[in-house]
């Protein structure tokens, strides 16, 4: 039997009492629901009334020794296929974009490696707040997905985003997930991002301008769909998404190496801006200023990792280029695919100012098939959009 399993975090607020239409909706489509009450979540609804509907118990507390004895808190976080947090409170999102695991509901967001839902229910104020824009933007780059909130007449009395979403409409994201939850559940992916940084000697480096966040989000993305990323990573300031296992590098030498040993892949996605040169012979000592006026640096071209990939023995199925053009991108987008041997090439004009280290990207994806012009949209956006196309091509 495979039955589905939804491990679902009530929060504390007025829209709580939704929580249990939810789980009579779920319950009668043969969904399990297991709850985690939080303190302020009972002030609304009852353990009791939740456990009944529900048809199992209520986890309430994270040191509760006959729940540890049964099962462990680590184990309930992994226990189902799909956490839901309805009602997401402020607090709530606040601690799971902080990474904090101070109760039952937050060490269980911190350690399950399940995908995430959360339907956020706040006042208007709290919802636009800077601090909750800023915990919903960290959330969506580790790959949580949202529904609502609603607009409309809120219960303090005010007017506008911050109503919990209908039990109708959270249940049907529910059901759509729990569809299409891990549909790259056993894929590997490998995922380049960032720079590279050339040594020149022990303290100057040769880089670029690259932030890393689109690949970062990219990884993000691919691990939310269940795959197993490896993000082989240059320099940058980025945290790691979650459930990806980072791998850090300097050179594009080091790059390549890191991505050959993690294959075999069915997925590589070069995200890099990888040094096109590097310098021919790099001293152990500082090159002085007062030693004969500036140095010239004789350059060699770097390893070509996306092409190396391309013709590996062991090639992913699909390997995937991006190309930063600041003019004609399509044809030079089109030439690369070629020149590269990769299969797709999502290519960006970078010309376009706010697009190099900034938070949008209007991409192109060209295959042989054609190109497919995507609208600007914020990276976070762009890697779900990708990696979900990723995930056509394995289902
Ligand atoms: N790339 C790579 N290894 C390199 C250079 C590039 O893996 N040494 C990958 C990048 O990660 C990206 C793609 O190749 O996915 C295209 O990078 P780009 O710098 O645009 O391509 P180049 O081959 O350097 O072409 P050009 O400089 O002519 O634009």
């Amino acid at each position: 039997m495979n039955e589905k399993r939804v491990l679902l975090i009530v929060g504390g607020g007025i829209a709580a009492y939704k929580a249990l239409e939810l789980v009579r909706l779920l319950r009668k489509a043969g969904v399990a629901v297991r709850p985690i009450l939080t303190a302020a979540g009972a002030q609304f609804v009852t353990p009791l009334s939740l456990a009944a509907l529900a048809e199992d118990k209520v986890y309430a507390d994270l040191f509760s020794l006959t729940d540890e004895a049964e099962m462990g808190h680590i184990e309930l976080s992994r226990s189902a296929d799909l956490v839901v947090v309805a009602p997401a409170t402020a607090d709530l999102m606040a601690k799971a974009a902080n990474g904090l695991a101070s109760d039952l509901a937050s060490t269980t967001l911190l350690a399950t490696d399940k995908p995430v839902l959360m339907a956020p229910a706040m006042n208007v104020r709290m919802w636009q707040h800077a601090a909750t824009r800023r915990n919903l933007a960290r959330l969506e780059a580790d790959g949580v997905a949202f529904i609502g909130p609603d607009e409309g007449a809120m219960a303090c009395g005010e007017y506008g985003p911050g109503r919990m979403a209908e039990p109708a409409a959270i249940f049907q994201a529910i059901l759509a997930l729990l569809e299409t939850a891990r549909p790259l559940a056993g894929k590997r992916a490998i995922v380049t991002a960032g720079p590279t940084a050339e040594p020149i000697d022990p303290v100057r480096v040769i880089t670029n301008r690259s932030s890393g966040k689109q690949g970062y989000a990219i990884a993000a993305a691919l691990a939310a769909l269940g795959a197993d990323v490896v993000l082989v990573s240059g320099p940058t300031a980025l945290p790691t998404p979650a459930r990806v296992k980072r791998v850090d590098v300097e050179t594009a030498q080091e790059m390549l190496i890191a991505c050959e040993a993690a294959l075999p892949a069915e997925i590589a996605v070069c995200v890099a801006a990888v040094a096109d040169w590097r310098p021919t012979t790099v001293g152990d000592v500082k090159i002085k200023k007062g030693s004969g006026g500036p140095p010239s640096i004789a350059l060699e071209e770097t390893p070509d990792i996306l092409a190396t990939l391309s013709t590996n023995q062991r090639r992913p199925r699909l390997v995937i280029g991006f190309a930063a053009e600041t003019h004609d991108v399509e044809a030079n987008a089109k030439a690369k695919l070629g020149r590269k041997g990769c299969d797709w090439i999502v290519a960006n004009d970078v010309s376009v100012e706010g697009t190099m280290g900034g938070d949008a990207n209007a991409v192109s994806i060209v295959t042989v098939a054609g190109i497919e012009r995507w609208e600007r949209l914020p990276k976070a956006e762009v890697a779900r959009r990708l990696a979900a196309r990723i995930a056509q091509e394995f289902t």
